[in-house]
């Protein structure tokens, strides 16, 4: 099937990887549906979509949402009739000791990266069986394979995504479905704010190649794809020398804490200049 011929939707097209994947298939001209819950941030990527004439559908919606994902799956076959390519991209991370999380924080990752990832994939196999096959893309993290203890959920919500993945790969296939899954190093996105270690210290990849990386991906399934790749030779090395596992993973734990720390001083000092303008106003 060319690209042309393609009804791709991604989650989570308002920013990051999931808006660089959508610019990057423009050259394609494949049917898009862009999924958000920033309508503002989603406004931008689908005004490119649109400067590019490219048939694109924006959708506003919470993948954690039982409501939104059927209005994701509902829109896309009245505007478009099919569903060939998934890409479950949406996700969040936050980096936290696992003592000091909270629960709603827990709640969130799990939700947000697993379940509503399940949730979705589940619904949409059967229309893509329907249609003759398709290709789900998995978006897991390279903390799937190197876990690192500040993200301890974070890092468990992506193995079960790449786990997922591996499982159903073998249910789906004799409905001529491919499941792949991408783990992504470290890239510069709004995951990093979000995450709260956003200071630009810690090592960070641009997405562009990631984001065309993925494109192919679409049309050429790979099982995992490691990126960048010279990460995959960081797993080779951890097979050979095993105890480097430990000294990377703490390595990257001090600089995440480092960065934790740096933007808590931030956000205090911002407060308190805060604080000293309200009492010289007030005087
Ligand atoms: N950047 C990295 O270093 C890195 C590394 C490994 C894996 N990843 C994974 O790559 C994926 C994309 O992340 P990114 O780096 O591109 O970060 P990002 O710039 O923060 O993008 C995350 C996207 O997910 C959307 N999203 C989050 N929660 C959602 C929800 N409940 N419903 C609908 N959309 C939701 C966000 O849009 P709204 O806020 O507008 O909803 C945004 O478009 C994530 O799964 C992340 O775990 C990232």
């Amino acid at each position: 099937m060319t690209y042309q011929n393609m009804t791709i939707i991604i989650t989570g097209a308002s920013s990051g990887i999931g808006k660089a994947v959508s610019l990057a298939l423009i050259p394609y001209k494949p049917k898009l549906v862009i999924v958000a819950r920033r309508s503002d941030k989603l406004r931008e990527t689908a005004e490119e979509l649109d400067k590019a004439n490219i048939d694109f559908l924006p959708i506003i919606g919470d993948v954690r949402n039982a409501e939104d994902r059927n209005k994701i799956i509902d829109l896309t076959l009245q505007e478009f009739g099919q569903i060939d390519v998934l890409i479950n991209n949406a996700g969040i991370g936050k980096a936290n000791l696992i003592v000091e999380q909270p629960e709603e924080e827990i709640d969130e990752l799990l939700e947000t990266n697993v379940k509503a990832l399940i949730m979705l994939t589940r619904k949409i196999i059967p229309i893509m069986k329907k249609g003759g096959g398709g290709h789900i893309i998995n978006i897991s993290s390279f903390f799937a394979l190197l876990p690192v203890y500040p993200f301890a959920v974070y890092s468990a919500t992506k193995a079960a995504v790449k786990i997922f993945s591996d499982c159903i790969r073998e249910e789906v296939k004799n409905y001529g479905i491919s499941v792949s899954t991408v783990l992504p190093g470290p890239y510069d996105t709004e995951f990093n704010a979000v995450a709260g270690i956003a200071t630009g210290r810690c090592l960070k990849y641009e997405v562009n190649p990631l984001s065309k990386r993925i494109v192919k991906l679409i049309k050429k399934p790979k099982k995992n794809v490691i990126q960048p790749q010279i990460f995959v030779l960081l797993i080779k090395l951890i097979r050979i020398i095993p105890p480097l596992k430990g000294v990377i993973t703490n390595t990257i734990a001090k600089m995440i804490a480092r960065e934790r720390a740096s933007m808590k001083i931030t956000e205090l000092r911002r407060k308190n200049k805060e604080k000293e303008e309200i009492t010289t106003l007030t005087h």
